[in-house]
């Protein structure tokens, strides 16, 4: 299955995004319809952010990979949401969106505004470009013009 593959940017890709690997690096296991990886933020290395990558049923011409990646650390109490559950958001039979829901207590989060089911808390979210089968992720969350409290616990997940 092919995966999501993006136009290099303008200017300097490596000024706004860090490499992490080659796609291949993040199969999907046979059976699964996600994985998720934790990765080290280039610029903070102390933290990392989760690596998804998921079936994508809602392209229009067949079925795709599409990655996603946010902050690892869930803004509840710090557990790592690599060991979450990856979830389809549905409405009305319509899938319109991807969110991980965490492993230790079950708050849900949207994996590209990082609002939360369970609060209103915010959980940073960044871009990821596939560019020549190599998988990039925004040195910046991507969604920071989404208000609410955030909380990364100083870098540590709590719950390793
Ligand atoms: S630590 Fe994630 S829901 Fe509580």
């Amino acid at each position: 299955m092919a995966p999501q593959q993006d136009d290099a940017v303008e200017g300097s890709l490596e000024a706004r995004y860090f490499c992490v690997g080659s796609v291949e690096d993040f199969a999907i296991p046979e059976g699964k319809t996600a994985s998720c990886t934790p990765v080290p933020l280039a610029d903070d290395p102390k933290r990392r952010v989760n690596l998804i990558h998921k079936i994508d049923t809602t392209a229009k011409d067949g079925p795709k990979t599409k990655f996603h990646a946010v902050l690892n650390i869930c803004p509840h109490q710090g557990a790592p949401l690599h060991k979450g559950v990856v979830t389809d958001i549905e409405d009305m039979g319509i899938i319109w969106g991807t969110a991980i829901t965490c492993h230790l207590h079950g708050w849900t989060y949207d994996v590209t505004t990082g609002t939360c089911e369970n609060s209103r808390t915010i959980l940073d979210c960044f871009d990821v470009k596939v560019v020549d089968a190599r998988v990039w992720v925004s040195r910046q969350p991507s969604n920071l013009d989404v208000k609410g409290p955030r909380r990364d616990f100083g870098g540590n997940e709590l719950d390793a």
